[in-house]
Formats: structure tokens, sequence, C-alpha cells
């Protein structure tokens, strides 16, 4: 399994501390939310935390985009060390343009779907992506509860990606703990994001070591 720990839950008055870390973790990628205050309820962070990251790991920086137009901002991120980077399907009027924008930039191409909109959304697009994020909560915030809905949409997903795409990686973001997991896992997801899950529990590494060991479909 591939994990994800989100950085929305470290600790930014000791970045570079929560970075080595996750360097020394099981971690394969680094989850990396960017909010708008627009799309979503919420501001994260952007440019200047991106370039910090980058200079303290050799980690795959993974990007939720939860911003209007991510278009604007693709050319940037990917200067600025993006290895994989995901915009919403809700957000993007057109999102062929901006996936092979991205791919021809050279990152993985993701694209994520919020909790309301079905899988079959996907249906003209699923071919052409690298990553497909099933969000597992309404996206703003992390600490949310699971919903459990999001187990059979990744059951859904990986079916039709065994058809279309399967090399697809189906990644699941929020409200992520050892219960779900290997629920998760069952249904076919290859990468979990993790934030409060790991940066609460009393040993991040170990927490991290242990979603990565759940067996994939
Ligand atoms: C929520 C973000 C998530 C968030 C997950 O909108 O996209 O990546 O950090 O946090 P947890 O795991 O605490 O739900
Ligand atoms: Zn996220």
């Amino acid at each position: 399994m591939i994990v994800a720990p989100s950085l929305l839950s470290c600790d930014f008055s000791n970045l570079k501390k929560d970075l080595d870390m996750i360097n020394e973790s099981a971690a394969e990628w680094i989850h990396f939310d960017v909010m708008d205050g627009v799309f979503v309820p919420n501001i994260s962070f952007g440019f200047p935390i991106l370039q910090a990251t980058r200079k303290c790991t050799d980690k795959t920086i993974d990007i939720h985009l939860m911003i209007q137009n991510p278009d604007l901002y693709v050319e940037r991120f990917h200067e600025l060390g993006a290895n994989n980077l995901t915009v919403h399907l809700e957000a993007c009027t057109h999102l062929h343009r901006t996936v092979h924008k991205i791919k021809e930039l050279g990152m993985r191409a993701g694209v994520a779907i919020n909790p309301h909109t079905p899988v079959h959304a996907l249906d003209g697009i699923l071919s052409e992506v690298d990553i497909v994020l099933v969000m597992s909560v309404n996206p703003g915030f992390g600490g949310q509860s699971f919903l459990p809905n999001s187990i059979a949409k990744v059951q859904e997903l990986r079916n039709k990606a065994e058809q279309s795409n399967p090399s697809l990686i189906i990644e699941v973001d929020g409200g992520v703990n050892n219960l779900n997991a290997e629920l998760l896992a069952e249904a076919g997801a290859h990468a979990l994001v993790a934030g409060n899950f790991v940066f609460s529990s009393p040993d991040p590494k170990r927490t991290m070591e242990q979603l990565s060991q759940i067996d994939l479909r």
C-alpha cells in the first residue's frame, strides 16, 4: 500500500522535524493539500511551503488542488517540484485539456471526485489519467469522519479501471484509519492519504509502517 501522510496535519511551527520523520518512514508519498477558500471553505498553503518541502525531501510530492481554475498554476507546481498533480473534476470545465497539460510536463495526472460525484462521471477521462483520488470526506478540513459509501465507489472504480486503465492508481483521502484501510485495500485502493490518524497517533512512523503493510487486492 502506498501511504501518503497529509501535511495539513503536521506541525507547521516545526515543518522540518515532521518532514525528517516522514523521510525516515515507510511513506512513499507526501500529500500536499492546496485550498483556495473558494472551491472549499478553507485556505491552507501554497507555493512557499511547497518550495520548502521540496528542499527537505526526495519523496514523491502528491499535490491535491482544491482550487478553482487549477489550469492557471499547473506549470508553477511543476517548476516547484510536484510529482503528482491532482485536480478536482468539479473544478475543471476543460478537464481533458488540464489532464493532458499535467502529463505533458511529466507529472502524474490525478482527478479527484467529491463524495457526491458518481464514479461514472469519470467515464470520459478514466483511460487517460494516472490517479483517481476518491474523496471519503467533503474536502476542506482534516480530522473528519470517513464516509462509508467511499468503499463501494473504490470497488466500482477498480472494476471499471480493470477494463479501461489497468495501471490506474486509486487513492483515497479523508478519515482514513486502521479500521477502514483494510476494507479500502480489499475494494481495490492502492494509495491511502492519512492526516489526523498518522499525526495524532503516539508513534506516527509505526502507524505509517502498519498502513504500508496492508496487502493490495
Ligand atoms: C481534506 C484533505 C485531506 C486531509 C485528510 O480536504 O484533502 O487530505 O488532510 O485528513 P484526515 O486524514 O485527517 O481526514
Ligand atoms: Zn487531500
